[in-house]
């Protein structure tokens, strides 16, 4: 695949064929993929001040940010499509002594958008979560169901700015968004909703690449439920 091609031409049932668990457990199966351990660095800057109480991280991958918030006192629940994920989420939670903090789920985003726990968490975080956009919206409201009142939902995700420096070139057309299509899917951009913007943000951060370091742009939102 050629590093500027940007897919245009992809289907929505090839784009929503991303989103499956034997192509996921494919990816975290290979031998390509290293636990480096470390959070999000957006997580890490969006929950230091938050008060830890219970947290559920959707599309927890290999789950650095969930163990990062058992390490710092939350009750987490990690949910993801891929079994072959979470497997390494419980391994790696015992190794570092937070099994006790940290509760496996699967969740298919595609097959049902809300998470188990409706209502029921202080804090909802999901980065990286890309889905193609005519399921945005349906994805993004069943995840922030599970928000508790006076709790807060976390999204971190890629901004699209991405594509034109090609620091993206395997991301398929609309899978990045900007904070926008956040706040309209949850109706946060209206006044008198639901929903207070505490954060909406596209920050730069540099990122090494086997290349040398390149600088890419995050989407950040941070929601605090009335
Ligand atoms: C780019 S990774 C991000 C993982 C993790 N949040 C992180 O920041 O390291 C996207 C994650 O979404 C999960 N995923 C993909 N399709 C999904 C679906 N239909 N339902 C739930 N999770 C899904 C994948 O298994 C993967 O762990």
């Amino acid at each position: 695949m050629h590093r500027h091609e940007h897919h245009h031409d992809q289907t929505l049932a090839e784009l929503r064929d991303a989103l499956t668990a034997g192509f996921w457990d494919e990816r975290y199966a290979g031998t390509d993929r290293v636990w480096s351990g470390r959070p999000n660095q957006r997580l890490v800057e969006q929950t230091s001040d938050l008060t830890p109480g219970t947290a559920l991280d959707v599309a927890c991958g290999e789950g650095g940010d969930a163990i990062w918030l058992a390490h710092q006192g939350w009750q987490v629940t990690a949910v993801d499509v891929s079994q072959v994920a979470l497997a390494k989420v419980a391994a790696h939670a015992e190794d570092e002594g937070v099994e006790d903090r940290i509760r496996l789920g699967f969740y298919d985003a595609l097959a049902d958008p809300r998470p188990a726990g409706r209502r029921t968490f202080d804090l909802v975080t999901v980065s990286f979560l890309h889905v193609p956009q005519p399921d945005f919206a349906e994805i993004y409201r069943g995840i922030a169901a599970a928000v508790a009142p006076g709790g807060r939902l976390l999204v971190t995700a890629h901004h699209p700015d991405d594509v034109a420096t090609g620091a993206r070139h395997d991301h398929g057309p609309g899978l990045m968004f900007e904070p926008d299509r956040v706040l309209e899917a949850l109706g946060a951009d209206q006044p008198d909703g639901p929903w207070v913007v505490e954060v909406a943000e596209t920050p730069v951060r540099e990122q090494a690449t086997p290349d040398g370091p390149l600088l890419v742009r995050d989407t950040v939102v941070r929601l605090r439920h009335n």
